[in-house]
């Protein structure tokens, strides 16, 4: 792809797409920002749709669709079994990836409940670059456990390392060597999510499929965020700098056995599915999907959301529109960085990451960094991302907090969704934070859910930090939103 320069010498990421449908959005006054905090406990998830600005939570189900995937949605064939829709995506996506078989599901966690009630049993050992929420929950559901082998410095927020999101193939073959316990699959995630959607080298995933192979152990690749990392791979890795998106596709296809996705991120639509070869686990994940998800042509998901996601899929092997995101957040990093603001660096995918521990320092771990600083940055611009960090650990078994290691809060950018006056507007935003800093305090819980606490909890200010934050907002921005 050519890139386009602005004869001002102005680096900018220049949108390959024009907006032909809008939606309205509020941005409330700084007071009544305080008052829809109060009244959602603090807790961004509780928040109504309407009273946010820019919505910066997730990427998930959220990406904009283009006049083509709606063109298609309208001529969707309708039928619980044998969806002229479903086979027309089969075919897209089996030219994709070259694997014989796709199995529909309705969203990425529906995949990995499948995969881990066929494969992981009582006792078995799960080696992966990283984990993901809803992959560990299937994974120890099933008796299993996770280890965690990420590269040297992955967790470091700083870092020039252009693929954090590799698995230490060193320390892999060595577990594969040595362990007594059964293995039943490598698992490794594209555009690894928790640690600030940092990429795998197409280098690191063959290396682990070659181990992988030599141990007769299968490789799974979570795709969810694949087409960030199929990005990061052809911008940033030598040997894939003549190759096109596609081929770097086939290439990761050709380097695992299993291959699952959340089509809620990839493919620019709502689904999901399991892509691979013939063999004698086809069967048995078919009955597990008819099962757990719906017949083989639908998987719980619409027709709709299927044709949508055929043409998303074809959308997402070209370059010029899968750039957006990556390049949205490379200059939200950048901006960020030249302000002094902690981020994670290098930008990976899915968003911008700020380092909470960084932005908050005397704020302790107990109290919620990123959560403090996931409520600050709404009241200062009405923007709502999610905390990463500590909130979204369990307590450990003696009661005490489990200190998160990277205390993150995630600004997702959804692809094709924010204008770049939109995003320059939340940099300046968090600028200012930042340069507020020193009041921001903490968060405690007045409810704590046992299960998944960040979700539906209930928090509140260890002291009156918010109200001095709003009126230092007031001071400072006049009578403006
Ligand atoms: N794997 C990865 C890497 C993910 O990021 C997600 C979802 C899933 C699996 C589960 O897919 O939501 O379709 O069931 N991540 C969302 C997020 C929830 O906000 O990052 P799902």
């Amino acid at each position: 792809m050519q890139d386009i320069r602005f004869f001002s010498g102005e680096v900018l990421p220049l949108e390959r797409h024009k907006v032909r449908i809008v939606q309205k959005l509020n941005l409330l006054p700084v007071e009544e920002r305080f008052a829809c905090l109060q009244a959602s406990k603090n807790n961004l998830y509780l928040l109504k749709n309407r009273d946010i600005f820019l919505d910066m939570l997730t990427d998930s189900g959220v990406n904009a669709m283009s006049d083509r995937q709606l063109a298609a949605m309208m001529s969707a064939d309708d039928a619980y079994a044998g969806s002229e829709t479903f086979f027309e995506l089969e075919a897209v996506i089996k030219d994709i990836f070259g694997m014989d078989h796709f199995l529909p599901a309705h969203q990425g966690r529906g995949c990995e409940r499948v995969l881990a009630d066929l494969l992981v049993k009582e006792g078995d050992l799960l080696p992966m670059n990283y984990h993901f929420t809803t992959t560990r929950a299937h994974i120890v559901r099933c008796g299993g456990e996770i280890v965690e082998l990420l590269c040297e410095g992955a967790e470091e927020c700083e870092s020039t390392e252009p693929f954090k999101g590799n698995i230490d193939t060193k320390a892999l073959a060595d577990l594969l060597a040595t362990t007594t316990r059964n293995v039943p699959f490598v698992r490794l995630e594209a555009g690894a999510n928790l640690i600030g959607g940092q990429p795998f080298s197409l280098a690191n995933l063959e290396e682990t499929y070659r181990i992988c192979q030599e141990h007769k152990i299968l490789l799974v690749v979570d795709a969810s965020l694949l087409q960030d990392n199929l990005y990061l791979i052809k911008k940033r890795e030598a040997a894939a700098k003549d190759l096109t998106i596609r081929d770097i596709c086939r290439k990761i296809a050709a380097n695992s056995d299993i291959i699952y996705f959340s089509a809620r991120k990839f493919g620019f639509a709502k689904g999901g599915g399991i892509v691979l070869r013939e063999g004698p686990l086809v069967g048995k994940l078919q009955e597990l999907i008819v099962l757990n998800e719906g017949f083989l042509t639908y998987g719980g998901m619409s027709v709709r959301e299927m044709a949508a996601m055929t043409v998303g899929l074809e959308e997402s092997m070209d370059e010029s529109i899968i750039s957006q995101g990556p390049e949205y957040i490379a200059y939200m990093v950048d901006e960020l960085s030249k302000r002094g603001v902690p981020v994670v660096k290098p930008a990976g995918g899915l968003g911008c990451h700020l380092n909470a521990r960084g932005f908050a320092p005397d704020v302790p771990g107990e109290e919620y960094p990123a959560a403090a600083v996931a409520s600050a940055l709404y009241l200062a611009g009405g923007i709502r991302g999610m905390e990463r960090g500590t909130l979204s650990e369990d307590r450990l078994p003696d009661g005490r907090e489990k200190i998160a290691s990277m205390e993150l809060l995630r600004l997702a950018v959804p692809r094709r969704v924010f204008t770049l006056s939109q995003i320059r507007y939340c940099i300046d935003r968090v600028h200012w934070l930042w340069e507020n800093r020193e009041l921001i305090g903490g968060l405690r819980f007045t409810r704590e859910p046992k299960i998944l606490r960040f979700f539906i909890g209930e928090l509140e200010p260890t002291s009156d930090w918010q109200d001095k934050l709003v009126a230092k907002f007031r001071a400072d921005f006049g009578d403006s939103l």
